[in-house]
């Protein structure tokens, strides 16, 4: 049968301290034994590790020599080294050089196993993320989107079937569901790649400022126009025009709009010279644009110009699957710009996540990962770094929940899911919020406050009422 178990290569020129580590690891380690940094390497050039640990002071090659060549290995091994104690200089030597850790002298074996286990599984997550490039770069030519649930790959083959067409996108999704990312994606799938991506936030803008940043303006069209101005469609010729927040749009811009896509020719404001424009356009919006067109509220025709290719991005409250891997991803990216090196997160903190609802989606758990990065305080993330906010309104329903069934929500969202089970909770009990609170597995506090913000005030009794 093929060995599952993890290889650990031990190298030190003592006879003792290597067969007294072999011993401690045996049961849960295949075991290497090295006598010196030149067979070690020997020994790896055949048979790769998952760790090494290695004595510093050897005849021959010594400890940080071999951490330094065994560094230019793939795959790289985790590196520890064992120093004499209290010898700091070496071993922020060794960490300088990638050690994963060190040991002192004499070693300690409860701590050797722990720390051997938790550099392992940091090694398999970060796998994960590098797998996960790999994979959507190769299949997808995707690399700064992350999702590997089953509604994302969906977007990623939309993606990929879109991209290299002229075709009008629209990208649709609640607001940091990462449209903007997708648009920058397609970009960069194209033949229009090597041209100009354009974008325009319409909210951001008066109409009348957006009519000009749009379409730009000749010499005199309004009082300021000291010059001849060109507008951004104009700046997007042989690229890719993003128009973020359409749903803002002006509906007097809406019908210049229409114009663009329909002839790609417009005027500069204050001129009648037509100006021909060669873009490929992607349009986004965090409102229902099909709703806003039975209201009145969007015109149409443009509605149906727009509506070539639509892709919606899922909000993350229905891809929890993919939540660790983009906690891993931040965690990397804000490690990296605030110089910290947390190792991970623990996995309580995932269950949390995942009851929670995510209303700002991936942007405030990215943004919430960052606040975690940078107030952090131990070597990983736990539960007491989560900002009070996200554990009081998910881990009442996440950790210890005495919910065992009852009606299920049509849309699977998490916060319809759990108005329903309140509702049903105060039915059950006649209106009374203690018991109800208890049946949910919430305090009586929190559902106070979640029966406000689902304004289900009326099912419930009055706070005197119940006051006994
Ligand atoms: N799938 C993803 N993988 C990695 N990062 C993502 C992903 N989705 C979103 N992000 C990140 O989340 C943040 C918000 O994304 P983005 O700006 O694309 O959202 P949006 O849908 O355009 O939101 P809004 O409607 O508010 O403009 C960005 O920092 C982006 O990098
Ligand atoms: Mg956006």
């Amino acid at each position: 049968m093929k060995s599952v178990k993890p290889t650990v290569l031990i190298v030190d020129d003592d006879k003792n301290t290597r067969d007294g580590l072999a011993r401690a690891l045996k049961r849960h380690y295949e075991i290497l034994l090295a006598e010196s940094g030149e067979r070690a390497l020997a020994i790896l050039s055949n048979t790769p590790a998952d760790v090494v640990i290695s004595d510093v002071r050897m005849p021959g090659m010594d400890g940080l020599t071999l951490l330094q060549r065994v560094m230019t290995h793939t795959p790289q091994p985790i590196v520890m080294v064992i120093t004499a104690y209290g010898n700091v200089e070496t071993a922020v030597k060794a960490m300088k050089h990638g050690a994963y850790d060190f040991l002192t002298k004499p070693v300690n074996l409860d701590h050797l196993d722990i720390l051997i286990k938790r550099a392992l599984h940091s090694q398999k997550v970060e796998g994960q993320i590098e797998n996960l490039h790999e994979q959507l770069d190769a299949k997808y030519g995707i690399t700064n989107i992350i999702g590997s649930t089953p509604v994302m790959i969906d977007v990623f083959e939309t993606i990929k079937q879109a991209a290299p067409t002229p075709a009008t996108i629209l990208l649709q999704g609640e607001s940091g569901t990462g449209k903007e990312v997708a648009a920058h994606a397609i970009h960069q799938l194209s033949p229009r790649s090597k041209g100009p991506f354009i974008a325009v936030h319409c909210a951001a803008l008066s109409p009348s400022l957006l009519e000009s940043e749009l379409f730009g303006h000749e010499k005199g069209a309004f009082t300021g126009a000291t010059s001849r101005r060109m507008g951004r469609f104009e700046m997007a010729d042989g690229g890719t025009f993003f128009l973020d927040e359409i749903s803002e749009v002006d509906p007097a811009i809406q019908v210049k709009l229409l114009r663009v896509l329909e002839e790609r020719t417009f005027e500069r404001v204050g001129g009648d010279e037509p100006v021909d424009v060669d873009i490929r356009l992607i349009v986004a919006s965090n409102r229902n644009l099909k709703e806003l067109v039975a209201k009145g509220k969007f015109r149409n025709d443009l509605y149906y110009r727009l509506d070539v290719v639509n892709i919606t991005m899922p909000p993350l409250r229905d891809r929890l699957n993919d939540i660790p891997v983009l906690c891993q991803h931040f965690l990397k990216d804000f490690n990296h710009k605030n110089d910290r090196q947390i190792e991970g997160i623990v996995p309580e903190v995932m269950n949390v996540f995942s009851g929670y609802a995510w209303p700002g989606n991936v942007r405030e758990l990215r943004n919430t990962i960052e606040k975690m990065v940078v107030l952090g305080r131990g070597k990983k993330l736990t539960l007491r770094d989560i900002p009070a906010n996200i554990r009081d309104e998910a881990s009442d329903l996440a950790s210890g929940s005495s919910w065992t069934g009852g009606p299920t929500p049509a849309s699977g969202s998490i916060e319809e899911a759990e108005q329903l089970m309140i509702q049903t909770a105060l039915k059950k009990n006649n209106g009374n919020r203690t018991k109800a609170a208890q049946e949910v597995g919430i305090s009586r506090r929190t559902l106070h406050r979640k029966l406000k913000k689902y304004q289900l005030e009326d099912s419930a009794e009055s706070e005197n009422a119940e006051s006994e």
